[in-house]
């Protein structure tokens, strides 16, 4: 069943979204400042917006975390929309919501030990279910039979960790039939407007500082998943240039100017029409290109669906550090996903993995950690990133004896190889050439140190093209 709903939502409605985002990141970001205004929202320098994102910008890598009453059947976090369980039904998953294993401290405890340095936990997903204390609304983890406020023990956990916190809520709520149909059912749809906004108000007031509010589900083209319904009942799938044109409007502009009043430092994805501070990038397949202008994070799971599935495998070792270095190379975050079990525990093969990142992390995380992406683009080499006058190369696939780089306007004054053996580097005006025999290559990511007599970040980004049939490639 999640096969299908990745069928439809990725594929699809995955293109529409990618589509309607990047047309409203660039009319959004473009038109910020003219929307800020017309949210009541004084409009903010590119400095402040620049000092606004450091620390995200510098953390490079943090913990998605989908959790709700999904996690009981563990079919996936959409197990409701897919196999159409009623409403009232799956309501009642709430009483076997115990939360026997639920300690905040250990999920913060798990991101911690991956070297991630933020968390975003799904306040709400599109089933409506909270995981906070919200007074207009029963359904919520309070009134299940753990009668507990998770998001109130995991914002005190995070924070206490030093780590910053991150909230996901989806505006849509499958409750409310509005969603499906906005125009038909305007008056229910308006419903699941105001409790959005009051949510929102909940959220931003009693948890203290929130740095990441993660909108999922808030576009106008989401509203139907994308459809229109036409005479004769037919629900027609609106092309990628069609946009809802219906008069429900989720009046996303009062939501931003609460957000920026309540919570000025907050950092917004791109997913809830509004002024956003970076996009989203969503599943393996979506790692894209190199990206230095607008700021950017690639979602992905360990293992498995978003919301729990039991005895999934997470990805190899190998995997996750190759995709976090493809990601920092690509000058992108990466929020990597765990879906606790119902009780509330992270599975421990899945803990596991995130303590052996961590302990990659803790030897060459100054090659991912506070840098950027480039000056080399990414290739079949691997990728590159920067700080100051260090350039790190992450080489996942050696083409041969020699790897040749393009030339740089930059002196190599010394080249080390973080994950041990001897690189030599030979510079000439036309390219660079390093060497290092397949004994001291990493199997994971050979990372090669190279430092410059200058800063990396006046070098401007430079495509690496090999010579495809190079021996020894692996
Ligand atoms: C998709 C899914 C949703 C998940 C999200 C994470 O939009 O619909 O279930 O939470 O991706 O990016």
């Amino acid at each position: 069943m999640e096969k299908q709903h990745k069928k439809f939502n990725h594929k699809t409605l995955g293109t529409l979204v990618v589509i309607t985002a990047a047309l409203l990141f660039g009319a959004v970001a473009g038109a910020q400042n003219a929307a800020a205004a017309e949210a009541g929202v004084a409009a903010e320098s590119v400095a402040a917006r620049d000092a606004r994102m450091t620390w995200w910008r510098e953390a490079r890598f943090g913990m998605f975390i989908h959790f709700g009453l999904y996690a009981i059947p563990g079919r996936g976090e959409w197990v409701q929309w897919n196999e159409q369980i009623p409403v009232g039904e799956y309501a009642k998953l709430a009483d076997q919501f115990t939360l026997t294993n639920f300690n905040a401290n250990a999920w913060v405890e798990a991101a911690k030990s991956a070297g991630m340095k933020y968390t975003v936990l799904t306040a709400r997903h599109h089933d409506g279910f909270c995981l906070f204390d919200d007074p207009g609304n029963n359904f919520t983890t309070v009134n299940t039979a753990a009668h507990r406020d998770v998001v109130k023990e995991y914002v005190a956990a995070v924070r206490q960790a030093g780590l910053h916190v991150g909230l996901y809520y989806s505006p849509l709520d499958w409750r409310f039939p509005g969603f499906v149909m906005p125009d038909l059912q305007r008056q229910n749809a308006e419903a699941m407007r105001d409790q959005y906004h009051r949510q929102m108000k909940e959220l931003l007031s009693n948890y203290g500082g929130v740095d990441v509010v993660w909108f999922d589900g808030g576009e106008q083209d989401w509203l139907d998943f994308g459809a229109d319904w036409r005479s004769g009942g037919d629900r027609v799938k609106r092309p990628a240039d069609k946009h809802y044109h219906g008069g429900f409007s989720w009046q996303h502009d009062r939501v931003y100017s609460l957000l920026r009043q309540l919570q000025p430092n907050v950092i917004i994805n791109g997913r809830a029409d509004m002024p956003a501070d970076f996009r989203s990038r969503e599943g393996d397949g979506a790692l894209g290109d190199f990206d230095n202008q607008q700021p950017w994070e690639l979602c992905t799971t360990l293992a498995g669906t978003w919301g729990y599935q039991p005895n999934q495998k997470p990805k190899s070792l190998k995997d996750c550090i190759q995709l976090l270095a493809k990601v920092a190379g690509r000058d992108g975050n990466l929020l990597l996903n765990v879906g606790p079990a119902p009780d509330g525990k992270i599975d421990p093969a899945q803990v596991a993995r995130l303590r052996e990142i961590g302990d990659w992390l803790g030897r060459y995380g100054s090659s991912i950690y506070g840098t950027r992406g480039g000056p080399f683009l990414p290739g079949d080499y691997g990728t590159a990133t920067f700080r100051d006058k260090t350039i790190y190369l992450h080489i996942l696939n050696w083409p041969g004896e020699k790897l040749t780089m393009p030339a740089i306007a930059a002196k190599v004054v010394r080249a080390t190889a973080m994950t041990g053996g001897t690189v030599t580097v030979f510079q000439t005006d036309h390219n660079l050439e390093l060497s290092m025999t397949s004994v001291s290559r990493n199997d994971v990511d050979t990372v090669i140190a190279l430092e410059l007599d200058r800063p990396a970040n006046a070098l401007t980004p430079l495509e690496v093209k090999l010579a495809s049939n190079s021996p020894g490639a692996r």
